[in-house]
């Protein structure tokens, strides 16, 4: 077991990538506090992971709200007694040509992708210096590398996130905390699932292994990010996209 007794939060937990990480951090001995904005899903999805154990908290909450990032914190510090592991997955995409981009579409962006992680790693970052230890992994974009129109907003803050890793990084690294990006290409989840057929194919089309990630592809990574195997590996930005960039 990788992650025997260590304590992970999971933010965007209910689906997707992090309900992938949640299960797989749960099978390697993980105690988890998940957390998302969908109450509902996120509980069934908590159910699930935890399959009867009693290792599993979740606490609905937005990313956006410092408050609440806090909150699920100190919830998981009365849980569990400590936090060891943050994964800031928690993301939304608000598309449209920049030209034809609100204000609201974008603050709403990089209000959840970027400034959430920011309020998780803050509220997370003294009680890690405290004990000398701590892995942070932000869930970036291949986009935050490549750029794609019609996502500004998206690609924005996550290359906000990627240049966010490499500070905290130099940062944190004398006590022990490491942080570290991954940058998925297209993975099959409920945000990809929405897009139109025609740039599924084109973008199938890109991706020199031929077919589109599955969230355990990412959850894998995310171990060995979360994992005492990294013991010298800090501020790294790691592709996980099947060849679409390189
Ligand atoms: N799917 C892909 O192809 C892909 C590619 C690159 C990066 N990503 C990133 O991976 C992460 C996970 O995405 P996914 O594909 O699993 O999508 P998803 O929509 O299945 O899951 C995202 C989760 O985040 C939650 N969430 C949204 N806003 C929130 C908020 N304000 N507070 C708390 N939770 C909130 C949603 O409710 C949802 O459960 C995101 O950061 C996304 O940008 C995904």
């Amino acid at each position: 077991m990788r992650l025997k007794d260590k304590v992970a939060v999971i933010t965007g937990a209910a689906q997707g990538i992090g309900k992938a990480t949640a299960r797989l951090f749960h099978a390697e001995g993980a105690k988890l506090m998940l957390c998302d904005l969908e109450g509902g899903v996120l509980e069934s999805a908590a159910k699930e992971v935890s399959a009867g154990s009693n290792s599993v908290n979740f606490l609905p909450c937005n990313v956006a709200k410092r408050e609440e990032c806090e909150a699920t914190i100190q919830k998981a510090i009365e849980a569990f007694g400590h936090v060891d592991i943050l994964v800031n997955n928690a993301g939304i995409t608000k598309d449209n040509l920049l030209m034809r981009m609100s204000d609201d579409e974008w603050n709403m962006v990089i209000d959840v992708n970027l400034k959430g992680a920011f309020n998780f790693a803050k509220a997370c970052v003294r009680p890690m210096m405290k004990q000398r230890y701590g892995r942070i992994i932000n869930i970036a974009s291949v986009v935050g590398l490549m750029g794609n129109p019609g996502q500004a907003n998206y690609c924005a803050s996550k290359a906000g996130l990627i240049g966010m890793t490499k500070s905290m990084a130099k940062e944190l690294a004398s006590r022990n905390i490491l942080c570290n990006a991954i940058a998925p290409g297209f993975i099959k989840t409920r945000m990809t699932d929405v897009l139109p057929e025609e740039i599924k194919k084109s973008m199938l089309n890109m991706i020199s292994i031929g077919r589109f990630g599955e969230p355990d592809e990412i959850a894998k990574v995310c171990l060995f990010l979360a994992s005492d195997d990294i013991s010298y590996v800090t501020g790294q930005v790691i592709s996980v996209n099947g060849g679409l960039y390189m």
